[in-house]
């Protein structure tokens, strides 16, 4: 034999038994499917980005302030309504309805709230373009706390005086002020449009500041480890998972499907399970569609409303540089192309909080692996998805890996 294939077959021997090795090593996992655990597992989350337009975001006397006014149900019109209220500590804040529930039904789920911090958008079409600027569009809901602006300010100048000063600086005086806000019924309005200018200024950047400390708040909120990061953990330290850190085969062959047949890793990826980004993926409008008789069209209506927030990044009470607000100067301005586009929630925890999807259309995680298996057509605009052709056995694979996240 010439000496090239001899030393050919010598290394197609050695690469073979070296790669029969390492399938064994690392569980029944090959290479790709080895690095795509490593970037879904919680040892690869960065560290929390910091948020240029808050000047508080990680002060820890915004972060207590913050939080005693995520708790604070004095802030709505019947006393009784906080964030706390569909944002459950115990349930990884948020409240298992389909629909949350505060001074009236609101027209989208209750999202979770662990690992926000890391979202660039807010809400389930994006919104908003920071967690202090979300913060305020419950509290002026109609349907959430109910509240207004000038009632939010009067309330912390008179409860909150010292803690708010000892961060952001001294109160204005604020006499009495009726309940008013651009955005509320129209006698709130009016009452709005009679302020002056100075009047208004002051009151939102009263009510920026209050957002800012509930964002610091909300940034301490961070992902737990799962038995999957457990897993992935011990076969990276080249370890073979002990009971403490195992799967079974069951959750090891529905992982493979999430990032193979199953193509859940194109937008639930990263080490919360989500691209952040918006997608179509043609969820059906809710049941009680006579309530909500309008299409939601998603990202595609919040493009606009982002743009015109006064509270952007880009906006007056911003702390931030124009340049640090690249996220809101380059969006991506297709409405069309973002028809009923919604953002994908993080799948960490996912079995413990039903029902799925914007408005809770989806009982079960069984409903919604049908759903994808299925991909329907969508209501509005055009879906993502590509019908799976998942076995029974695949179904109920993939159903016990989401188990485990
Ligand atoms: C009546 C129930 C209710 C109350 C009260 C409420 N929320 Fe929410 N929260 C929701 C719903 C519903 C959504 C999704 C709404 C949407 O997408 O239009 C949401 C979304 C969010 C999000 C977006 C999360 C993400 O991943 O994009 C954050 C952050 C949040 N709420 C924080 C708060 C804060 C802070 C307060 C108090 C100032 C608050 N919420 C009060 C129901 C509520
Ligand atoms: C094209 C992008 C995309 C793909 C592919 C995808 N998802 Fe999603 N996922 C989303 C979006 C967007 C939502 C929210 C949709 C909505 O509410 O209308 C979502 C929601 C979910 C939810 C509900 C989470 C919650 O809290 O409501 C689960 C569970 C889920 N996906 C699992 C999967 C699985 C499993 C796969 C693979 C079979 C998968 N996804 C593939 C984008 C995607």
């Amino acid at each position: 034999m010439k000496p090239l294939y001899l030393g050919a077959l010598i290394g197609l021997v050695v690469s073979g038994s070296i790669g029969g090795y390492y399938y064994l090593q690392n569980n029944g996992l090959n290479e790709a499917q080895l690095e795509a655990a490593r970037t879904l597992s919680l040892a690869s989350l960065p560290t929390l980005p910091t948020d240029p337009s808050n000047a508080v975001a990680d002060n820890p006397a915004a972060i207590a302030l913050g939080q005693s006014l995520f708790n604070e149900t004095a802030l709505s019109a019947n006393g009784k309504v906080a964030c706390a209220t569909c944002h459950l500590e115990n349930s990884q804040f948020q409240d298992d309805l389909p629909l949350g529930q505060g001074i009236g039904t609101t027209d989208r789920r209750t999202m979770p709230l662990l690992g926000v911090g890391y979202a660039s958008w807010l809400f389930w079409d994006g919104r908003k373009d920071s967690l202090w600027s979300q913060a305020l569009g419950p509290i002026e809901s109609t349907v959430e706390h109910g509240f207004t602006r000038t009632q939010v300010a009067t309330y912390v100048a008179k409860n909150y005086q010292e803690p708010y000063e000892a961060l952001l600086g001294p109160l204005t005086t604020l006499e009495t002020l009726p309940a008013a806000s651009p955005l509320g019924n129209d006698t709130q309005q009016t009452a709005w449009a009679e302020l002056d200018s100075e009047q208004q200024n002051d009151i939102n950047q009263i009510f920026a500041n209050v957002g800012k400390s509930i964002a610091a708040f909300e940034r301490t909120l961070l992902p737990v480890e799962n038995q999957f990061d457990r897993y992935t953990a011990a076969l990276l330290a080249g370890e073979s998972p002990t009971e403490k850190a195992t799967l079974s085969q069951k959750e090891i062959d529905g992982f493979k499907i999430f990032v193979g047949k199953g193509e859940c890793i194109q937008c639930h990826n990263g080490p919360r399970l989500t691209d952040e980004f918006f997608h179509n993926t043609g969820v059906a409008s809710p049941q009680n569609s006579v309530q909500n008789p309008v299409i939601d069209h998603g990202r595609a209506d919040a493009i606009a409303i982002v743009e015109a927030d006064i509270f952007n990044c880009l906006g007056p009470y911003s702390d931030a540089n124009q340049d640090q607000c690249g996220e809101l100067r380059f969006m991506s301005r297709d409405e069309h192309l973002f028809e009923r586009a919604f953002k994908p929630p993080s799948l960490r925890g996912v079995a413990e909080r039903a029902p799925y999807m914007h408005a809770g259309q989806l009982a079960t995680l069984s409903l919604v692996i049908e759903h994808y298996n299925n991909a329907p057509t969508a209501v509005s605009g055009h879906t993502e998805l590509n019908p799976l052709g998942l076995s029974t056995n695949e179904k109920a694979s993939l159903l016990a890996f989401l188990e485990v996240l």
